[in-house]
């Protein structure tokens, strides 16, 4: 891949000038900086006497926390060491700008990472992700957070050692934030969480603009990889030990459209459905307005496909809705679930819900109720209204005020949280398999999973148990999480 230049801000290109061995192709390019950073990392490791640390601090979605994974990755072979502290040589705060809380936590913490600084001289720090595409956001940084030493934005996460490098040997701020992204940059290296489970981006951006909706102006345009691509990067996971995977895009109902031999993502389901040793297949998000017949029925069929569906709701008001731009009405959302549980009588489904949209009536804010006690997920995601600077419902002068919202939100929770609670009680009794993830937070001597359908499970056990999928006979519910016991 060619790099054409893009960016919106001060990027001033000066490598290329003065350096003819300098790749010019992706991943080959970037490769050859983490082997320059490198060189500079080990050098200042000597003089120091102690390895040069790191820590990436993630806000925001799955997709940041890929974005995060290839920092790391990228971090990793730079040289670095990896830190669970924040007190650490190079920080790196991965953001996301959603709703306004989002922005305000990161600058919040932004001080805290001052005070770091301000006593250890060898240290930088980074912003990157969703909030640096806003151009507020890197004016605010430039005039008040000076500290701040690279800011680079979505579409250059791959970029990061060249980046890091102009820093080490130009000694300025870096700002490279870019308006598109230049394609997908496909090999890059990459850290992973947990070692047996792992998102895959399918596409990246969003075409949709929901008017309330920052995502699309941040992440940009869609974007598919390639199925091989992806059915390559899983074969590649499951044979490191990965069991379960996560495919990932802002609408993954339309994957695959834009590609030269387009794919639907129902197929891209199937394929990745044979590939062996893979257990578990989730999926992340899916936009009701593209929800196929035909990926109902490979749900229904894959059998690696987990037992669940995330299906934002957002509104059940169809005024609402029609205004939001999600093409889809209160009825076509209850007829696509009715659909699914036909095919799929068990599945879980959860969903998302805004309250406090511009202009959100009683009656409005009721059908939301009625959809919910309707279709009575097994959870939500709700969120009151986040004005975003730049997008349609912004600019509106009928905000809803504050303590209506409140209000509404607090009516809407409580009857998510009781229909949530009575709807994990009905697996009490089962034995059903889990995935065991990591040992119990509060208690040690349980380890924690999930059920296909997502739910959690405690159960007697240690670290050995990690990875691994168990049968286990769910004894007791406790509010939404079960105790279980596991059956040999
Ligand atoms: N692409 C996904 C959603 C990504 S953002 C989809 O379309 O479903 C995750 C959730 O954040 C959204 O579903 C929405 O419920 C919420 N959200 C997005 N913008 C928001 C805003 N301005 N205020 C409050 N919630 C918002
Ligand atoms: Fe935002 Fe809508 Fe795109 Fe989801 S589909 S990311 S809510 S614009
Ligand atoms: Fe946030 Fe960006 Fe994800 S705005 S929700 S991190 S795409």
């Amino acid at each position: 891949m060619d790099r054409s230049e893009n960016n919106k801000y001060e990027y001033k290109g000066s490598l290329s000038a003065a350096d003819t061995d300098i790749p010019v192709t992706e991943p080959d390019r970037q490769y050859f900086f983490m082997d320059k950073v490198k060189k500079l990392t080990e050098k200042r490791v000597q003089e120091l006497g102690r390895p040069l640390t790191f820590h990436v601090t993630t806000f925001g979605c799955q997709m940041n926390a890929r974005d995060s994974e290839k920092l790391r990755g990228i971090l990793l072979k730079c040289g670095y060491t990896e830190s669970e502290s924040e007190d650490a040589d190079l920080v790196l705060y991965n953001t996301c700008t959603v709703r306004e809380n989002a922005d305000n936590k990161v600058f919040g913490r932004l001080g805290v990472l001052h005070g770091y600084k301000k006593k250890n001289k060898e240290m930088m720090i980074g912003l990157c992700g969703c909030m640096a595409q806003e151009s507020q956001v890197v004016e605010k940084l430039r005039k008040s957070y000076p500290f701040v030493d690279i800011i680079f934005g979505t579409h250059n996460v791959y970029m990061l050692a060249e980046i890091l490098y102009e820093r080490l040997s130009e000694h300025r701020k870096i700002i490279d934030v870019r308006e598109k992204a230049d394609g997908i940059v496909e090999n890059l290296p990459l850290e992973r969480k947990y070692s047996f489970k792992s998102g895959i981006n399918i596409m990246f951006g969003c075409n949709n603009f929901c008017s309330y909706c920052i995502v699309p102006y941040v992440r940009g345009r869609e974007r598919s990889r390639e199925p091989e691509a992806i059915v390559c990067e899983i074969k590649k996971l499951v044979a490191d030990g990965v069991k379960e995977v996560m495919l990932l895009g802002q609408n993954v109902n339309s994957y695959g459209k834009t590609l030269d031999h387009p794919v639907s993502f129902a197929d891209l389901l199937r394929m990745v459905n044979e590939i062996d040793g893979l257990e578990r297949i989730r999926f992340m998000t899916s936009h009701p307005k593209d929800l196929s017949d035909d990926l109902i029925d490979a749900m229904a069929e894959c059998d690696k496909v987990c037992n669940h569906l995330h299906l934002p709701l957002q509104s059940g008001s169809d005024r609402l809705l029609a205004d939001m731009n999600r093409h889809y009405t209160k009825e076509k959302y209850l007829s696509i679930v009715d659909k699914i549980r036909n095919k799929i009588p068990d599945i879980a489904l959860t969903t998302d819900i805004i309250v406090g949209y511009p202009g959100e009536t009683d009656e409005d804010f009721e059908e939301t109720m009625d959809v919910v006690n309707r279709v009575r997920y097994d959870s939500a995601f709700t969120f009151i209204y986040s004005k975003r600077s730049g997008t349609p419902a912004a600019r509106r002068d009928d905000q809803v005020p504050e303590d209506v919202v409140k209000a509404r939100f607090d009516r809407l929770l409580t009857t998510v949280r009781s229909i949530g609670e009575e709807k994990a009680k009905a697996l009490t009794g089962k034995t059903l398999p889990v995935l065991v993830e990591e040992v119990n937070r509060q208690d040690p001597s349980l380890v924690t999973g999930r059920l296909t359908n997502n739910s959690v499970v405690h159960l007697k056990g240690d670290k050995s148990l990690i990875g691994q999928i168990l049968d286990v006979h769910l004894d007791e519910c406790s509010g939404f999480y079960y105790y279980g016991t596991p059956v040999r």
